[in-house]
């Protein structure tokens, strides 16, 4: 990790990358806040036999390990937090990084530091090529699990670990895109706080043109405009009290958002100013269910014509870099139109069956945060 690579100053806290030095500060915070944020959770002779030293040593064979990164967040000098994370340790198609830990401070708490932490490390990993990002939290740990939740957490089921004597139950969160969380640390902490790395961030790249910029910025609105979209179409069959539909629509939404971060970090990657433009009140009355998802097909066909012209305009204007990012969206695309055109040829083919809709019903809301 180098040093001299973190941001602020915010009300003299900072973020940096951890050094191998920052061992044993890193444990203290690790003890002190596991007494006090498990406590009446964990047993409180497990939390008293914790030893500083022990914490120690772990974190410096952490640290030494180059497929992990830590941050930490610095108050006056002091580490007062910090965050851990690196490959899934568990087999997992889903999710291939993994938060280990993630720690502030009680004094330090409420100050958006846990977002800055969570901000630089999924910065650090989607440079490092990772695309999904898990945690396990103490079932119990309301506070946590209230905090993952606000980041966009979605369930990710449950697992047992032993503390001591006891097997306590985790609970998994998950985030299907990293780069939504590259996002979410409040203007005081810049996301971007790790030093750029991967042949997308090489030095000297390119500024954006203007019309790629502009181009770019509208597309962020038309991938804003899908989630919208999807999320309006979800809140319907909710009502409708379609579930399962409902379940398969709010995943979309939260891809549909996480696309428009894609597009969002590589302008601010490139320098380029982002503009956030308007967006319109979705079509929010259906007369079917086919109707929601012939809707949404059309919207994946008009989404992919614009991703077309705008591959297009990349190759005119020789932006190579763009060129690059969106052969991702391309791709994906094909699987989008995809899914909405079978579900489309399910619904002529069940034609008004009520007790196949239920089981289509059924069946979509099965889907996992990834893929349908
Ligand atoms: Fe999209
Ligand atoms: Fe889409």
């Amino acid at each position: 990790m180098v040093r001299g690579a973190g941001v602020g100053p915010a009300g003299g806290v900072r973020i940096r990358p951890a050094v191998l030095e920052d061992a044993a500060a890193i444990a203290r915070v690790h003890v002190d806040t596991w007494r006090t944020a498990y406590r009446g959770i964990v047993s409180a002779a497990y939390l008293r036999s914790l030893s500083y030293g022990e914490f120690e040593k772990r974190r410096r064979e952490r640290l030494a390990r180059p497929e992990t990164c830590t941050f930490v967040a610095e108050a006056r000098g002091q580490v007062v937090g910090f965050a851990t994370a690196g490959p899934n340790r568990l087999a997992d198609a889903q999710y291939d990084a993994e938060l280990y830990a993630i720690y502030v401070r009680k004094a330090f708490a409420g100050r958006g530091l846990g977002r800055a932490l969570v901000a630089a490390v999924a910065s650090r990993l989607a440079a490092d090529g990772f695309r999904s990002l898990l945690l396990w939290v103490l079932r119990d740990n309301a506070p946590s699990r209230r905090f993952y939740e606000s980041l966009g957490g979605i369930p990710a089921g449950e697992k047992s670990e032993r503390f001591g004597r006891q097997d306590l139950p985790h609970a998994g969160y998950g985030w299907p895109e990293i780069s939504t969380l590259q996002g979410v640390a409040l203007p005081a902490f810049p996301a971007q706080n790790a030093p750029p790395s991967g042949p997308s961030h090489s030095k000297g790249a390119a500024m954006v043109t203007a019309k790629v910029l502009e181009a770019v910025n509208e597309q962020i609105n038309n991938e804003l405009v899908s989630s919208y979209t999807y999320l309006a179409m979800s809140a319907h069959c909710s009502n409708g009290h379609f579930h399962g539909f409902a379940k398969w629509l709010r995943i979309q939404s939260q891809e549909e958002y996480a696309h428009a971060m894609k597009l969002l970090d590589f302008l601010l990657n490139r320098g380029g100013a982002v503009k956030l433009n308007a967006i319109g009140e979705p079509k929010v009355k259906f007369k079917t269910m086919q109707e929601v998802f012939e809707s949404a097909l059309a919207q994946e066909l008009a989404v992919s014509k614009r991703i077309d012209a705008l591959y297009e305009l990349a190759q005119k204007e020789k932006a190579f870099s763009l060129m690059v990012e969106l052969q991702w969206f391309l791709t994906e695309q094909v699987e989008e139109e995809k899914s909405a055109r079978d579900i489309v040829a399910k619904f002529h083919l069940i034609k008004n069956d009520p007790v196949a809709l239920l089981e289509m019903d059924r069946e979509l809301g099965s889907r996992g945060p990834e893929k349908g």
